[in-house]
């Protein structure tokens, strides 16, 4: 392992993208392997042993690449698995980290709200977060059914989309709540409807540019941060249809992503 071996990022499926992008804009110099299991997403609807298996295969898969860190870029994933891959590999493992600090931290009102898939509420991760720092908040929680499916199909701004979110976000926003905690990879690409649905007062948490921040934190750490002056690269892998992920690697990623090795 040194300075110019990539990241390793993995999702459930294209959601992950979201923290690529910040990774891509907090660390410009670094190579990056990313791998979307789509062909198993959602994660949200499958058991732990299930969510720990396909882990573990990607880890595997990214650590044969000789990822010097993996970020599991999957709140489902990370609650259910980063500690059995902690255990496993001897490389870094960064995951996502519900905002629910910073939203409880800010809320006036009293009420913040949580969308995520209903495997993440239910993991001991989510519930130490809360559990730790939402003491002095209600914590409104949505299952968001169905939405990553719509973004894994490449319709995050179908009218269908909108639908699904209106029925989600409303009643957290007659209820009062002041900020929203985003507690899925996949849900900042819904965002430009969510911002046509929700006051404008309302905060909105998106975990990711702490991911990154935490990511540089790391190799700082381990003495592995690449200081730019090679050539970063990036690669992208699917288990099921890359369509919509090269569509979305095209559309919705920085425009400094680094060449693509095909
Ligand atoms: N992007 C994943 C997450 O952050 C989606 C989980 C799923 O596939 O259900 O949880």
């Amino acid at each position: 392992m040194d300075k110019n071996s990539p990241i390793g990022i993995f999702d459930s499926g294209v959601g992950g993208l979201s923290v690529v992008r910040q990774i891509i804009a907090e660390l410009p110099g670094e190579s990056l392997i990313y791998y979307a299991d789509s062909a198993n997403a959602p994660y949200g609807s499958k058991s732990s042993e299930q969510v720990i298996g396909f882990s573990h295969d990607i880890s595997e898969f990214l650590n044969n690449m000789g990822a010097k860190l993996i970020v599991v870029a999957c709140n489902t994933a990370t609650g259910i698995a980063i500690n059995y891959l902690r255990d496993t590999y001897s490389i870094p493992f960064v995951g996502m980290e519900p905002a629910i600090k910073p939203a409880a931290k800010a809320s006036k009102s009293g009420k913040i709200g949580v969308l995520a898939t209903a495997n993440t509420f239910e993991t001991e991760h989510f519930n130490r977060t809360k559990g730790l720092h939402a003491n002095n908040v209600e914590v409104l929680m949505t299952i968001g059914e169905g939405l990553v499916e719509l973004v894994e199909q490449g319709k995050a701004t179908s009218d269908y989309s909108k639908e699904l979110l209106i029925k989600y976000l409303m009643p957290m926003v007659d209820e009062g709540i002041d900020h929203l905690v985003l507690g899925c990879t996949h849900y900042p690409f819904l965002l430009p409807l969510i911002h046509e649905i929700i006051p404008p007062e309302i905060q909105i948490h998106d975990p990711a540019p702490a991911v990154a921040r935490q990511v540089r934190k790391v190799l700082e750490e381990v003495g592995e941060l690449n200081p730019g002056n090679e050539k970063p690269q990036s690669a992208f892998f699917s288990s099921g249809n890359r369509t919509v992920l090269d569509m979305m690697v095209e559309n919705a990623l920085d425009s400094r992503v680094p060449p693509r090795i095909k």
